[in-house]
């Protein structure tokens, strides 16, 4: 387990970057707990979301992001990096992000966000990019706000794509995403209510 250093995080609130397997259980409550409402989005079969969770894992190397509130988990992240030997270049795709709803806004997803470009950054990705539900407007209007664009459609599935932090200028990108004073694509400070 690596923990991820984030001074901006509120108190309580920790990111570690760590094999998911021993908490497959807290993680599938989390996540059924967010996709209340976008089920036609989610894995709603406990085996098929284990498969799936273990599926995340093998893609981000064994390990996705956790974010904790005082020790429980209440979110997580999940990314991967590969190689585009068509496009000579290295994309991360974002797999999940997923925030308990007591949680919701306060910054935390962003955080999460955050923390993944960090990483994929990290590992040379030059383009981000990810699936959303066409119907699901609020993970779509958080994108948005992030920078990525619509680039096209795979079924119920909307393709949204940004390059990666490093290619564009901060203030740039800031423009680019719309971001205001409060936050721009890196999140600064958050408060959770508590
Ligand atoms: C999408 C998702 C991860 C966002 O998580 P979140 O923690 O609510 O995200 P944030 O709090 O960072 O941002 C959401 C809102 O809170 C606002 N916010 C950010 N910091 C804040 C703060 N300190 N105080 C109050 N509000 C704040 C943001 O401005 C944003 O508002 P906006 O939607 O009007 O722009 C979450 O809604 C979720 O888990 N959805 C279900 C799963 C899902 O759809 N995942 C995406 C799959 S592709």
């Amino acid at each position: 387990m690596c923990e991820l250093a984030d001074r901006s995080s509120p108190r309580g609130i920790t990111q570690s970057c760590e094999d998911p397997e021993p908490y497959f259980e807290d993680l599938m409550r989390v996540y059924a707990r967010a996709y209340a409402g976008l089920e036609q989005y989610a894995y709603e079969d406990p085996e098929e979301l284990r498969a799936y969770l273990a599926w995340l894992k093998y893609h981000g190397q064994g390990k996705i992001i956790i974010v904790r509130a005082d020790g429980r988990i209440i979110g997580f992240a999940a990314v991967e990096c590969r190689r585009h030997f068509a496009r000579k270049g290295t994309v991360g795709e974002i797999h999940e992000i997923v925030v308990d709803p007591r949680y919701q806004q306060h910054g935390i997803g962003r955080q999460l966000f955050a923390q993944a470009c960090r990483m994929l950054e990290q590992k040379g990705c030059d383009k981000l990019k990810l699936l959303v539900g066409a119907t699901n407007e609020r993970a779509r209007g958080f994108y948005t706000r992030q920078g990525f664009r619509e680039t096209g459609r795979l079924g119920k599935w909307i393709r949204m794509e940004r390059v990666a932090p490093r290619s564009v200028p901060r203030p740039q990108l800031a423009a680019a995403s719309g971001a205001t004073a409060r936050g721009g694509a890196y999140p600064g400070s958050v408060r959770v209510a508590r």
